[in-house]
């Protein structure tokens, strides 16, 4: 994977009607990534790549591939294919019919179809099928001549919308690890469509996370999951328990928060989102200013406290269950222990999930080694039990990054 971008996407949306089915998005395609647009039903994925394919044209910004702009190119002068949710396969062909058919079209010369049907066949391992009819196939194996059908043409891109979700749960896991493969040997770049979290951050270099049409942050999966910009997007890719801020201010290059469920708090700056370019400094008497307070200021007053305005308008404090221990007995040194009871215990094989009733809250999850769970077991439901964890493993993020900074 390199770093110079195949497609760069400058400031596109979409309207359909008064509608904005994106807004104002802006990413740069690295060549030989695989590039996944991930985002709850509704959010624009299929529409951005509609307007790479040509078949939507973007109602504002530019769009460019191979640093040309790619707007007024027809959908079939564009060097992108897509693969559709249904692998779509012509029932009445041949396996290799069905491979050759766009170069057929294409009028390419008969030595040139079978030498490069040969190929993708090859690619997709279906080697020695190509008499089959697809209803010979199994359904993976059907999947793959459609992906051979693509590959066959070469494109600069191949774009594949929801490719796995029409598959059982085993056969695309199967499938994820095949993708990869395959995007690796071909080296075309894929640019995937999916709104499951798993299967991005099985498959992905980089991840576009989109909410509302708009972006909501593009990183690599670990840095989504590690340093979320906000409570959507840390809530979005994995399991994470948020608490309500306050008052959050720094003193002494440490971050003092405080929150009804927790303990007054000082964290490492390491905890902030990048989306929080800074936090006002408490004022000299150790009085600290209120989340209201902080966004009645004027702006003029400082900048720290404009972009935290801008930024958002609640924060919150959130920790992974994997950050998160259990102990029956109150633990002696913990940043953080909230006493709850225990709920239930899920088995999982190297660890177990066990939920924590904490008083009229929804409960916490933490995982927990197995040799710790015995003893929790044993304890029974609805023992009491301290959850406890440490405050720089914490995140300090804005519900909803992209509220008012847009
Ligand atoms: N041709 C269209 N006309 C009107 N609304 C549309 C059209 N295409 C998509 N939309 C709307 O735009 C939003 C984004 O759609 P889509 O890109 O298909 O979402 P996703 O693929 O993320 O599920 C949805 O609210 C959808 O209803
Ligand atoms: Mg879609």
């Amino acid at each position: 994977m390199t770093d110079n971008p195949i497609v760069s996407i400058r400031h596109v949306s979409k309207y359909f009607g008064k509608f904005a089915a994106l807004e104002d998005v802006s990413l740069d395609i690295h060549a030989g990534e695989i590039f996944a647009l991930l985002g709850p039903s509704g959010c624009g994925k299929s529409t951005l790549l509609r307007i790479l394919s040509g078949f939507e044209t973007p109602s504002e910004g530019e769009l460019l591939l191979d640093n040309k702009d790619l707007v007024p190119l027809k959908p079939n002068k564009r060097p992108i294919n897509m693969v559709f949710q249904s692998y779509a396969v012509f029932p009445h062909m041949t396996v290799e019919d069905n491979v050759a058919y766009g170069l057929k079209m294409e009028g390419v010369s008969k030595s040139e179809i079978t030498s490069r049907v040969n190929e993708a066949l090859e690619q997709v391992h279906l080697t020695g099928l190509g008499q089959r009819k697809p209803n010979q196939l199994s359904g993976g194996q059907r999947q793959r001549v459609a992906l051979a059908r693509v590959l066959v043409k070469k494109p600069r891109l191949l774009l594949l919308d929801e490719p796995l979700s029409a598959l059982d749960a085993k056969l695309r896991d199967a499938m994820r690890l095949e993708l990869v493969k395959l995007q690796e040997s071909v080296g075309i770049t894929f640019v995937i469509v999916t709104h499951d979290q798993s299967e991005a951050m099985a498959i992905a270099d980089r991840i576009a996370v989109l909410n509302d049409g708009k972006l909501r942050q593009l990183a690599t999966p670990a840095e989504l999951y590690q340093r979320p910009v906000d409570a959507f997007v840390a809530d979005f890719v994995g399991k994470i328990h948020c608490f309500d801020v306050a008052s959050a201010s720094i003193e002494n290059e440490l971050i003092q928060v405080t929150s009804s469920t927790l303990p007054p708090l000082s964290l490492p700056p390491s905890v902030m989102s990048s989306a929080l370019h800074s936090l006002p400094v408490a004022s000299s008497g150790g009085v600290q200013q209120t989340q209201q307070s902080i966004g009645r200021q004027p702006r003029s007053q400082t900048d720290a406290i404009g972009r935290l305005d801008s930024a958002s308008g609640k924060l919150v404090l959130a920790i992974r269950p994997e950050h998160i221990s259990a102990s029956l007995s109150e633990p002696a040194s913990a940043d953080v222990s909230l006493l709850g009871s225990i709920g239930d215990i899920a088995f999982q094989g190297q660890h177990s999930i066990l939920e924590i009733v904490i008083d009229g809250k929804p409960s916490l999850t933490a995982i927990v080694e197995n040799a710790a769970a015995q003893a929790l077991h044993n304890a029974g439901f609805g023992s009491p039990v301290w959850a406890y964890w440490t405050a720089s493993d914490m995140l300090l993020l804005p519900e909803n990054a992209s509220n008012g900074s847009n």
